[in-house]
């Protein structure tokens, strides 16, 4: 093989691999192969300088700092977007553009996400990537080819065939959620200032001079339009655009849609604002577009938005409140937490009027003060979050948040971790009302001993009347000291009775992970309880056998070891024993994925926390078959909302029928 054959070998075997693992999300090769690739073809053109190509997957890395950004000037400008908040204002749009188009045949649209991060525009000559611009004023950016380059999902040179001689790719730069958590959370491990919001850290990371900045940064991309193209292509629609693109080896995102009318549009938008907090990234709502490129022409553009397409925006993610205080919260292990109490805000979707803080480091860096005026986010399932604080603290007016010297609770010094992080109370749980009362909420939740019925009032109730103070105490209530609480009847205090009864016998896994040890969570009670079989194993063994186990490390290990060393955990272990606490101990792994085998199940009604085939995938997964009537066969029926005619038909065939809920606790999932 030539030097030349084998160069171009290497290249397209990288650009084919960067394309599946970051177009497709389908890796082909693992990193260590990729980066062994990689390694061959930069030590090849080093040896062979005279063989540099503008396209080769090595100029992903950089090069030197530019020391500014050469001007560029939009051939076409980068256009913004109408904006809309309303199902009127979307439904007077769509009136006004089919108004404005007199021609009899009906036009189309596209909907799609609208991604929050950053625009930039990409030309590729020849299909190679030759320019890469922000969007800058609109009529004038900046270059940042080198910059562009570093993002893997932009393919350096185009696959497949048929595109034009130049083409102009617009599209969105953005952050994924889960990312900017990972590069963040590196910044804060090294001191450094984490960035604000994915938008801000994706447009700065654009506007970088040292492009090996660019690259640490986990930047991703989505195509949404076409700027201009010359040479053989004509597409008659935007959906063919995107498709093209597609084909092209071009990121486009996978919820773009082409609907027929009014009606459509709006179920979409409903569709993905239900969906929003799934996709991973940010979206600050949906555009529509026209989808006919004649019509776009006809309809035309206004100075600086076109007519032919709007955004229709969802609640914003972030939102300005003000910090009334910090309270320190206590947890099950004593770890002592700031909560940001704040003027209830709507952010996101919900009214959120807590934030936690992780620790004193936070609450320090972000500079709180009693009265701050503070940036929010709530963006995906992840917890609200203070970003900032905007006003200025006026020295003579407002405290700064302190650390606290004792226990909110029980008034115990607070001990410090070793690098001053971590705020702990020490004092054992019957000396610290809220430490226990966490611990006995942890001890009665679902995958601990599943006490349904003692939520957390309940639980406090117990503790001020001093009915318990340690979960042994639980199993010994008797009925006459329970109807003697508020809110206790008769039939209450019976059916919790009964309840308590019930859950007395209990898997060796459940009860390890109801201990509340710390760093000892769902999993690691699982392999503890494989390895140890009974708990008196696990009370007797040394650190030595902990750490054989999978999933406990020195810490861990370390965890249990003291837990068991404890006289005051030994005393409440016997205490609980000989309330009548059974465990069932495990010799083996039961296998989850044979729960539901050989069972017959049948789905009904609207399901609300997974869709239909999600459920029967769920189901599969334990070994059940799913069969879409029921019969005398049928072992269960999974009932949703506003379920129909199979509902009946099982309750009329006497068929058992289970809810969500009761089939995600039986399934432990
Ligand atoms: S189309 C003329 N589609 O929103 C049409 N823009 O407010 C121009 N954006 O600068 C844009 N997702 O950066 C379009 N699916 C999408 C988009 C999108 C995000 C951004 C884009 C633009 C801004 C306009």
């Amino acid at each position: 093989m030539t030097v030349d054959e084998k160069l171009a070998d290497l290249r397209t075997a990288l650009n084919r691999y960067n394309y599946c693992y970051h177009v497709l999300d389908s890796p082909e090769i693992t990193d260590s192969a990729y980066d062994e690739l990689m390694n061959e073809l930069l030590a090849l053109e080093k040896l062979h300088p005279d063989k540099f190509s503008e396209d080769s997957p090595s100029s992903r890395v950089g090069g030197s700092p530019l020391s500014k950004f050469e001007k560029i000037v939009h051939k076409i400008p980068m256009l913004s977007l109408d904006k809309c908040s309303t199902e009127q204002q979307l439904k007077a749009w769509s009136s006004r553009i089919e108004g404005r188009l007199i021609s009899k045949s009906k036009v189309s649209y596209v909907c799609e996400p609208k991604i929050d991060g950053v625009a930039i525009s990409l030309i590729y000559k020849e299909g190679v990537l030759s320019q890469a611009a922000t969007r800058g004023n609109g009529a004038e950016g900046e270059g940042i080819l080198a910059n562009a380059k570093t993002i893997r999902s932009v393919p350096l040179h185009l696959i497949g065939t048929g595109f034009p001689r130049e083409l102009e790719v617009r599209g969105e730069v953005y952050i994924n959620q889960n990312d900017f958590k990972i590069y963040n959370e590196k910044l804060l491990e090294q001191n450094l200032e984490p960035l604000l919001n994915p938008r801000n850290a994706a447009a700065g990371s654009l506007r970088q001079l040292d492009a090996s900045v660019t690259l640490k940064r986990p930047l991703k991309m989505f195509c949404y339009s076409m700027g201009w193209s010359s040479g053989e292509w004509s597409p008659s629609t935007h959906y063919q655009v995107l498709e093209s693109f597609r084909s092209w080896g071009l990121p486009v995102n996978p919820w773009v849609e082409r609907v027929l009318d009014l009606e459509e549009m709006l179920t979409y938008l409903h569709r993905l604002e239900i969906a929003r907090d799934q996709l991973g990234y940010d979206i600050d709502g949906a555009v529509a577009k026209v989808n006919e490129l004649g019509a776009q022409e006809k309809l035309g553009t206004l100075t600086r938005r076109p007519r032919w397409a709007i955004a229709y925006k969802y609640a914003a993610q972030e939102a300005e409140t003000v910090l009334l205080d910090v309270e320190f919260q206590v947890g099950r292990t004593g770890a002592i937490t700031p909560v940001a109490k704040l003027e209830p805000v709507f952010v996101g979707g919900v009214t959120v009027s807590n934030a936690t803080l992780h620790n004193m480091d936070e609450v320090e860096r972000l500079g709180l003060f009693k009265g701050a005026e503070v940036i929010l986010r709530r963006a995906g399932d992840v917890i609200p979050q203070i970003l900032k604080v905007v006003n200025p603290r006026l020295e003579s007016q407002q405290k700064i948040i302190e650390r606290p010297r004792v226990c909110p609770s029980c008034r115990t010094p607070i001990k410090l971790s070793i690098d001053n992080v971590v705020m702990r109370c020490e004092a054992p749980a019957n000396d610290c009302s809220a430490k226990l009362k966490e611990m006995l909420k942890h001890f009665s939740s679902r995958l601990a001993f599943n006490l349904e019925g003692l939520g957390e009032k309940i639980i406090e109730l117990l503790i001020a009347s001093r009915l318990v103070s340690e979960p042994a105490d639980f199993f010994n209530l008797t009925k006459s000291a329970l109807e003697g609480l508020p809110g206790f009847g008769e039939k209450s205090a019976q059916n919790l009775l009964e309840e308590i009864e019930k859950k007395k016998k209990i898997d060796l896994h459940r009860f390890i992970y109801a201990l509340g040890i710390r760093e000892v969570g769902e999993a690691t009670s699982k392999s503890l309880a494989k390895s140890f079989c009974d708990l008196e194993n696990l009370r007797k063994a040394n650190l030595e056998l902990l750490n054989a186990v999978d999933d406990v490390g020195p810490i861990v290990a370390d965890q249990i070891h003291s837990y068991f060393s404890d006289p005051m955990n030994i005393l409440m272990l016997r205490n609980l024993l000989s309330s009548g606490v059974i465990i069932s101990s495990l010799t083996e792994d039961p296998g989850k994925s044979d729960l539901l085998r050989g069972e017959s199940w049948v789905i009904t009604g609207t399901l609300q926390g997974f869709s239909r085939d999600s459920a029967k995938k769920i189901l599969e997964s334990f070994g059940a078959t799913v069969v879409s009537n029921v019969s005398g066969k049928t072992t269960c029926v999974l009932v949703g909302e506003a379920p129909g005619s199979k509902y009946k038909k099982a309750q009329e065939l006497g068929v058992s029928v289970i809810t969500e809920d009761e089939l995600l606790r039986r399934l432990d999932v």
